[in-house]
């Protein structure tokens, strides 16, 4: 999706990664975004992805057997397992969504990064999606039944302030909008459907409700 790919090759270019710099890839899942930094900082810089999930760490060594600029690990954004400054550049791709504890994965980031590097922090703002519907009280069920799937479903408004908090310098926010305008797009996208299954399963509303707005 070209969106995607825009705010993820936005995000990896604020990195400013350079010849021989140190990265971390917090919550890299399979390892992409890991894989295209390591082609910026050369065969003299490292980047490393952390995951929580052993099976995205798995899946992400056997993609990158052959890079030899890479190391992936199983780690979790609340305890890096790093020294104080160790990286020219951190980010978390749509993490922060998932985890409830943001100031302590922050500053575990900050703690990690040598200072007057960048951390980089791209991540969804559930609050703020939009369903254009005839059935209003049904979409705003459906919407908070959604937001409150995430630990934190205003990840995205909330990373500002986070920083603030941080007294780091030269905090700049980007927001972006996707756009969707058709209902199987946003299917594919925001896994609608799942959503719906999850609600019924929950009692968040009821099945002919749903089948009744998805019509
Ligand atoms: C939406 S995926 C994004 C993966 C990757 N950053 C990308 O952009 O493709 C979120 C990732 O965060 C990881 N994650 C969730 N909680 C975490 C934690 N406490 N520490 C490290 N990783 C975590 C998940 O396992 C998952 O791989």
């Amino acid at each position: 999706m070209e969106w995607f790919k825009k705010n993820k090759i936005l995000s990896i270019q604020l990195l400013e990664p350079k010849e021989g710099n140190k990265i971390l890839d917090v919550g890299c899942g399979t390892g992409e975004d890991v894989l295209a930094l390591s082609q910026m900082v050369g065969a003299g810089g490292k980047v490393v992805g952390i995951d929580i999930d052993e099976k995205m760490i798995n899946e992400a060594k056997n993609k990158s057997k052959m890079v030899k600029n890479v190391e992936f690990r199983i780690g979790d954004v609340y305890n890096l397992d790093f020294e104080n400054n160790t990286f020219h550049g951190c980010r978390a791709d749509r993490v922060f969504q998932h985890i409830s504890e943001l100031e302590k994965a922050l500053s575990e980031m900050v703690r990690v990064v040598k200072p007057g590097f960048p951390i980089i922090i791209l991540d969804p703002d559930w609050e703020s999606l939009l369903i254009d519907s005839p059935n209003v009280e049904f979409t705003r069920k459906f919407l908070s039944f959604h937001a409150s799937s995430f630990a934190n479903p205003w990840s995205g408004r909330r990373l500002a302030n986070l920083f603030r908090k941080q007294k780091l310098k030269d905090i700049q926010v980007i927001a972006d909008t996707l756009i969707i305008t058709k209902y199987k797009e946003a299917v594919m996208i925001y896994l609608l459907e799942q959503y719906i299954e999850k609600g019924i399963g929950e009692k968040a509303f009821n099945e002919s409700e749903a089948e009744a707005w998805k019509r």
